[in-house]
């Protein structure tokens, strides 16, 4: 205990003045365990500041910094990654395939994200303007819930359309799953059945990982 301590205390120090030499380590094993320390408190403060620096660069308009990032060709919106998909299946198996890749169908919970998926999908300009979102009320008519059982608190649904309709054109089971359309930019409810290419999602991680 005594003796990690004072490995703490040396390797804070160390931050301030690189060139310090209390109790220089004696084995390789001391000084792996030193510099272990050292690392992580060097991490710790990386974070600190990039967090810090991030939340004031947007008062001052200066050129923001990410503390997080996403894997290539995913868009990064907030602390989270999107991904959207040209491969058109049903409701159920997107979801099972945003799985496969460690993620989940996409969950819109500010304006920011609902925007900015839906302009990825414009600038993609595939033949398809709907993909599939990660909320159905297929449990329960007329409840929206998230596919990880959050309730649906901030929505974008069609207003014109007056959707969610529940319309019975596409089958009697009518509609309980939702896609956004990259056209009109709002949700529209339609068959779980139907086909749609679909937007994933994942949270960006960390730019220095801890070790
Ligand atoms: C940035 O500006 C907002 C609004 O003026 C203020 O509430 C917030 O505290 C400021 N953030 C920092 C880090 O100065
Ligand atoms: C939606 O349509 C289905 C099938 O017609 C019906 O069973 C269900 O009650 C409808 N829900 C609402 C909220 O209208
Ligand atoms: C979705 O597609 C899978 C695979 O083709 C199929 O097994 C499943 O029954 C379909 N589900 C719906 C609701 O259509």
């Amino acid at each position: 205990m005594k003796g990690n301590l004072s490995t703490i205390l040396c390797a804070l120090m160390g931050l301030l003045v690189s060139e310090i030499s209390c109790q220089a380590p004696k084995s390789p094993e001391e000084e792996v365990k030193f510099l272990k320390v050292r690392l992580q408190l060097m991490k710790n403060h990386y974070k600190l500041m990039c967090n810090q620096f991030s939340s004031l660069a947007q008062n001052c308009s200066a050129p923001a910094i990410r503390c997080t990032e996403c894997p290539d060709g995913w868009l990064q919106v907030e602390d989270q990654c999107f991904f959207l998909s040209t491969k058109k299946q049903n409701f159920s198996t997107s979801a099972e395939k945003c799985k496969d890749i460690g993620a989940h169908l996409a969950i819109l919970t500010t304006r920011e994200q609902h925007e900015a998926v839906e302009k990825e999908g414009r600038r993609l300009g595939w033949s398809q303007t709907f993909y599939w979102i990660g909320l159905s009320d297929s449990e329960n008519e007329g409840d929206w819930k998230w596919v990880d059982n959050s309730m649906l608190t901030t929505s974008f649904w069609n207003v014109q359309k007056s959707e969610p309709d529940n319309h019975t054109d596409g089958g009697p089971e009518g509609e309980d799953c939702a896609v956004v359309d990259s056209f009109t930019q709002s949700w529209y409810d339609v068959p779980c059945g139907f086909l749609y290419p679909r937007i994933c999602q994942k949270p960006a991680v960390p730019l220095i990982e801890d070790s």
